[in-house]
C-alpha cells in the first residue's frame, strides 16, 4: 500500500531534517522586564520566595503585613535546566579543552531597606543542580547552604553573591564575592571601593551583569545604578572552570535570606542567554543511544503521520456513497490518473496554459494515443473545501447534458489534488474574443455575436429550469463561456464556485479578481448568495459586453460603469451608439436595440423585476418583444428582497437524476 518514493523521500526528509536540528543550535535566551503571576510556571519558587509585585521576591516582602520580616530564606529558580558543559572523548587524555558554556546572565536588583534596618543578609546569583531548597537556610547562609551542608562538594552550587552583613569570614557588610559550594567565599571584593552600596537607605535599584566565557573560563561581574552604562571593568573577575563544580546539566536563578537584620530581596528584571551545546559531541559517549534513537522515533513518527494521512485519504476517496455512486451512473465521466494528465499536459507546461479562474489553472492536454484533445483544469489547493461535498456536487454536475455546456469529461483526485477533465474548446473563451489583448482581437462578426447569446441563454434556461435539480451558475462571465470550433458558445465551470466553496461564491474573490466586479448583482454583494437572479443579471452584463464590446466595468464619459452609459444612452434616445464601434455598421439595428433592452432589464437593481431564463430565450429568439426599460435606472432597494423571489439552489442528492436528453431546450434556431 505505501509506494516506495514516498518511504524513500520519508526517510530522506528525516536524514536530512536530523543533522540540522542537531547542528543548528540557537543559545538558550529569556527576557523579563516586569514578573507577574503568570509566570509561576516558568520559575520554581522555593522557601519562602514569591512573585509579586511586579518582581522576583526572593524573601518576603510583606512590609504591612504581621509577620517576621527576620530569618527566612528562599530561592527563584528558572524551572529549565541548562546544559553548560560536555563530557569530552578525550578528557581523560587531558589534551583537548574542556567544552563548557558560556553565558551572560544581566539582572536588576533592588535590596530595599527601611530607615532603622540595618539591612541584611544578603542575595546571590546561583547555578544549582537541581530545583530543591536546603532547610535552616537563613541568616548568613543565604538561601545557599545551611550549616550541615556549607562547603559540601556534593552542593555543586557556584554562586555570586551580593552580602549586606558582614560575618567573621567577612570583608565588610557590603561586598561581592564568587562563592563555590559554600557562603564562605573564594573571592570577595568590597563594593564600597566602587560607590556601591548594595541596600542603601535611600533606595537605588542596580543592574549587575554576570558574564561567564566558557572558552577563557573567566567569570566577569559588573554592577553599576540603574540606567547607568556598563562600566568598561567588572568588579570582580575570576577564572573558575564551572565543569569542576557544576552538575552537567544545572539550573539557574537567586537565593537571598535575611537575618537578625532584614531588608527585601528584589530581582526587578531578568535577561538570560547560555549558550547551547550541541548534543551530537556524545557519540562516542554514554549518550550515543540519544544519537541514533532520536532519529529512528523523528523517522518512525514520519512514517506514522504519513501512513495515517494516506489512509485518511483513501478512505474519503473509497467512499462508495460518493465516487461509488460517480461510477456507477451511466455513461458517466471517467477517472484519469494523475500521470496520465501529468504526462497530457507535458508536466502542466506554462506553454500549455489556456487560461486562470478563480479557482485554478488551466491547462491543454493531448492524449496522442486516442487523439483527443483536453481543457484540464487543475484547482489550487487552498480553495479545497469538504472534498465529500465537492464530489456530491460533481455528481450533479455530471448528470447535465446540454450542447451549450462544457462537457466534463473526467476527473482526478489524488494526492489531495483534484482535477477536472473537460472538452477542448478550439476557439477559447468569449472573453478572449473580444478583448484578446494585442494579438488576438479580431472581431466578432454581428450573428456570431448574436448566436453566443442566444447559445448561452438556452444554457441558462437549461440549468434553471429544465433540470430536475435546479443549478444556479454562481459566476456568468464572458471567461467562462467558451468557444468550440464553430463558434458554439458552451457555458462553462457551472456549479462549481459552489462545489468548492459550498456557500460562498467567487464573490469573496473580488480582491483577487476585479474583473468579476461588474457582473455581480447588488443584492449578491450583501448576501453572498448566488441565485437564479444574480445568474440573469451576470447574463445581462455579458448581453451589455458583446454588444458595446467593453467590460462591464469600463468608466465611459463620467459613467462608473457600461450600464450607466449604456442606461443614459437609453434615456437619450440614442442607444444604438453603444454597439461596438469595431462592427462599423455591420449589424442589425433591431436585434442591436433588442439586447441592449434586454442588457438593462437584466441589469435591474431589484432581482425580482429582472427577466426569467425563460423570458430571456423567448426574446433572444424572436418569441416575445423587447423588454420594457424606464428610461432612469431605478435604485437598490434592500428592504423588497422578498424570500420567494430569490429562488435559491439547493442540491439534494435524493431527487431523481436529471439526466435530459439533448436538445430538448434548443426550440429555437438561427441561421
Ligand atoms: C504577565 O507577563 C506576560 C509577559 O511576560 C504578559 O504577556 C502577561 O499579559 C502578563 N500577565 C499579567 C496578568 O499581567
Ligand atoms: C501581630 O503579631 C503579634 C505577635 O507576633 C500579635 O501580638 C498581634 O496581635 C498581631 N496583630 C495582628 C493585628 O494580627
Ligand atoms: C555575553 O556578552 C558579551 C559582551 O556583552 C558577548 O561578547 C558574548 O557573546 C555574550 N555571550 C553570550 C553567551 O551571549
Ligand atoms: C540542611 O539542609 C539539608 C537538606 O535540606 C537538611 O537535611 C539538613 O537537616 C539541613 N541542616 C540544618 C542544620 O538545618
Ligand atoms: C574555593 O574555596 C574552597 C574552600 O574554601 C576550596 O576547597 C576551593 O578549592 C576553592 N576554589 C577555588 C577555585 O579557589
Ligand atoms: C527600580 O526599577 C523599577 C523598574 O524599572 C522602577 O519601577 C523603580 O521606580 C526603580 N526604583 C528606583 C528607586 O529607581
Ligand atoms: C571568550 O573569550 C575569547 C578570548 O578572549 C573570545 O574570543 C570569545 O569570543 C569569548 N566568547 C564569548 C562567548 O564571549
Amino acid at each position: 500500500m505505501v509506494p516506495p518514493a514516498n518511504l524513500i523521500t520519508a526517510i530522506f526528509f528525516a536524514l536530512l531534517v536530523f543533522p540540522v536540528i542537531s547542528i543548528a543550535q540557537k543559545p538558550t535566551t529569556f527576557s523579563y522586564h516586569i514578573f507577574n503571576e503568570t509566570h509561576h510556571n516558568v520559575f520554581k519558587s522555593l522557601g519562602v520566595a514569591s512573585i509579586d509585585g511586579g518582581a522576583l521576591q526572593i524573601t518576603l516582602d510583606t512590609i504591612n503585613a504581621n509577620v517576621s520580616l527576620s530569618y527566612n530564606s528562599g530561592r527563584i529558580m528558572y524551572n529549565k535546566p541548562f546544559k553548560l558543559w560536555e563530557k569530552t572523548a578525550s578528557s581523560s587524555g587531558g589534551n583537548s579543552p574542556d567544552i563548557v558554556a558560556s553565558f551572560n546572565s544581566t539582572f536588576l536588583i533592588n535590596i530595599f531597606r527601611e530607615e532603622g534596618w540595618a539591612g541584611g543578609e544578603g542575595i546571590a546569583f546561583v547555578i544549582a543542580p537541581d530545583l530543591s531548597f536546603p532547610s535552616g537556610s537563613d541568616g548568613e547562609w543565604l538561601g545557599l547552604t545551611n550549616k550541615t551542608l556549607d562547603g559540601d562538594p556534593s552542593n555543586q552550587i557556584v554562586a555570586i553573591e551580593l552580602d549586606t552583613e558582614i560575618q567573621d569570614f567577612d570583608p565588610d557588610g557590603n561586598h561581592i564575592g564568587l562563592d563555590i559550594n559554600s557562603v564562605k567565599s573564594n573571592k570577595t571584593v568590597s563594593l564600597s571601593d566602587f560607590d556601591i552600596e548594595i541596600s542603601p537607605v535611600n533606595p537605588k535599584n542596580y543592574t549587575v551583569w554576570v558574564e561567564y566565557n566558557g572558552t577563557t573560563k573567566v567569570m566577569d561581574v559588573y554592577m553599576i545604578e540603574q540606567w547607568m552604562p556598563k562600566p568598561s571593568s567588572p568588579v570582580l573577575s575570576e577564572t573558575i572552570n564551572l565543569k569542576d563544580y557544576v552538575n552537567q546539566y544545572s539550573y539557574m536563578g537567586f537565593a537571598a535570606s535575611t537575618g537578625e537584620q532584614v531588608q527585601l530581596n528584589c530581582v526587578l528584571e531578568w535577561d538570560l542567554t547560555v549558550e547551547s551545546l550541541p548534543e551530537k559531541k556524545d557519540w562516542k559517549g554514554v549518550k550515543i543511544g540519544v544519537g541514533v534513537g532520536v532519529p529512528v522515533v523523528i523517522l518512525l513518527l514520519i512514517c506514522w503521520a504519513w501512513l495515517l494521512y494516506y489512509w485518511l485519504k483513501r478512505r474519503v476517496a473509497d467512499d462508495p456513497n460518493i465516487l461509488g455512486k460517480l461510477k456507477s451512473l451511466p455513461g458517466m465521466p471517467r477517472e484519469f490518473s494523475y500521470r496520465d494528465l501529468k504526462k497530457a499536459t507535458n508536466n502542466f507546461d506554462e506553454k500549455l496554459k489556456l487560461g486562470q479562474g478563480g479557482f485554478g489553472v488551466v491547462y491543454k492536454g493531448v492524449f496522442p494515443k486516442e487523439n483527443i484533445e483536453v481543457a484540464v483544469k487543475k484547482f489550487s489547493r487552498e480553495k479545497m473545501k469538504g472534498i465529500d461535498d465537492f464530489l456530491a456536487e460533481l455528481s450533479i454536475i455530471n448528470r447535465l447534458r446540454h450542447k451549450h455546456l462544457v462537457r466534463l469529461l473526467g476527473w482526478c483526485h489524488q494526492k489531495g489534488r483534484l482535477l477536472l477533465v473537460y472538452e477542448y474548446m478550439p476557439n477559447g473563451s468569449l472573453d478572449n474574443h473580444l478583448f484578446g489583448g494585442a494579438s488576438g482581437r479580431s472581431t466578432l462578426r454581428w450573428d456570431c455575436r448574436y448566436k453566443i447569446l442566444a447559445d448561452v441563454a438556452s444554457a441558462l434556461h437549461y440549468l434553471h429550469n429544465e433540470c430536475d435539480e435546479k443549478v444556479v451558475h454562481r459566476d456568468l462571465k464572458a471567461s467562462n463561456i467558451m468557444l468550440d470550433s464553430n463558434y458554439n458558445a458552451r457555458l462553462g465551470d457551472f456549479g462549481l464556485a459552489r462545489a468548492l466553496d459550498n456557500e460562498k461564491t467567487s464573490y469573496a474573490e473580488l480582491d483577487g479578481f476585479p474583473g468579476t466586479f461588474g457582473y455581480i448583482a447588488p443584492e449578491s454583494f450583501h448576501t453572498g448568495k448566488a441565485t437564479r437572479e444574480s445568474d440573469v443579471f451576470g447574463f445581462g452584463a455579458v448581453v451589455l459586453e458583446v454588444v458595446c464590446g467593453q467590460r462591464p466595468w469600463t468608466k465611459i464619459e463620467g459613467f462608473e460603469l457600461l450600464v450607466n452609459w449604456v442606461w443614459s444612452l437609453h434615456r437619450e434616445g440614442r442607444m444604438l451608439e453603444a454597439v461596438d464601434e469595431s462592427l462599423g455598421k455591420d449589424y442589425v439595428d433591431g436585434e442591436a436595440e433588442k439586447l441592449l433592452l434586454l442588457g438593462l432589464a437584466c441589469s435591474h437593481p431589484m432581482g425580482r423585476e429582472r427577466p426569467r431564463a425563460k423570458e430571456i430565450l423567448q426574446i433572444i429568439t424572436g418569441s416575445m418583444s423587447a423588454p420594457h426599460v424606464p428610461p432612469f435606472k431605478p435604485p437598490f432597494v434592500w428592504a423588497s428582497m422578498d424570500p420567494i423571489a430569490s429562488s435559491s439552489y439547493s442540491a439534494s442528492g435524493s431527487s431523481p437524476p436529471c439526466v435530459t436528453p439533448e436538445n430538448t431546450s434548443t426550440a429555437f434556431s438561427l441561421v
